[in-house]
């Protein structure tokens, strides 16, 4: 996968993919970033990207010329299957958008900056709208983080078998199970019996009876979608 992001704030997009599975996805070759500086394509002497917004107000709007330049420039390079601006008024992430975007081949991502874009950039060249939640970023570039991050992981190849994307939460509409590692006992408490049991099948009922309680409990909206 291609994943191309036009950002005013580089440097902010930096660790992200530089560490982890983000890094190993991209030395395996299964992904490759390029991160853009909107001040590049601007035509401003002070490579100005914003303006400000008519019908007055407070804040300044990220003006049409020089993302309609970045935009059209990577489009005349690579075919996307979808063109996506991050924006608190977006589609609320969840992960069945992620494992559609994980299908993807070309990916270009734009983050929000100021008041937003000119909403004509929106009309004219964006194809999904995504918000990470109803809370408002200082900009789109750690939304644009946590949804590169959540799609990676599910191209196939990027996980190993230890971390496997298949039995995280949600991809089976539950959370996951409680887990636990060694000590058996700890402070007093003791890792449930089933699990020292060697018994895959006692396991397994264990892991789905928890996982549905956990849901119920924590989650009850997931189960009723
Ligand atoms: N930009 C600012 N806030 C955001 C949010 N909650 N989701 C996506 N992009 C954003």
């Amino acid at each position: 996968m291609r994943i191309d992001i036009i950002t005013v704030l580089p440097e902010l997009l930096e660790s992200p993919f530089a560490a982890s599975i983000m890094k190993r996805a991209q030395t395996k070759g299964h992904l490759q970033i390029e991160v853009h500086n909107l001040r590049d394509f601007s035509d401003d002497k002070h490579r100005n990207v914003d303006d400000y917004q008519y019908g007055g107000g407070a804040g300044m709007v990220m003006s049409v010329g020089p993302i309609s330049k970045a935009i059209d420039s990577l489009c005349a390079k690579y075919r996307y299957d979808e063109i996506i601006y991050m924006t608190p008024d977006g589609d609320t992430l969840a992960q069945p958008l992620c494992n559609q975007l994980s299908l993807a081949q070309n990916l270009l991502i734009l983050c929000g900056h100021y008041k937003g874009v000119d909403q004509r950039i929106r009309d004219l060249y964006v194809t999904k709208e995504i918000s990470i939640g109803s809370y408002v970023l200082s900009g789109g570039e750690l939304a644009a983080a946590i949804l590169v991050d959540a799609v990676v992981r599910l191209i196939p190849g990027v996980l190993n078998d230890e971390t496997s994307a298949l039995t995280d939460s949600f991809q089976d509409g539950l959370l996951a199970p409680p887990v636990y590692t060694r000590p058996p006992e700890f402070k007093g408490l003791k890792v449930p019996e089933v699990l020292l049991s060697g018994n895959p099948k006692d396991v397994a009922a264990w892991r789905e009876a928890q996982a549905l309680e956990r849901t119920q409990l924590r989650r009850p909206d997931l189960l009723s979608e």
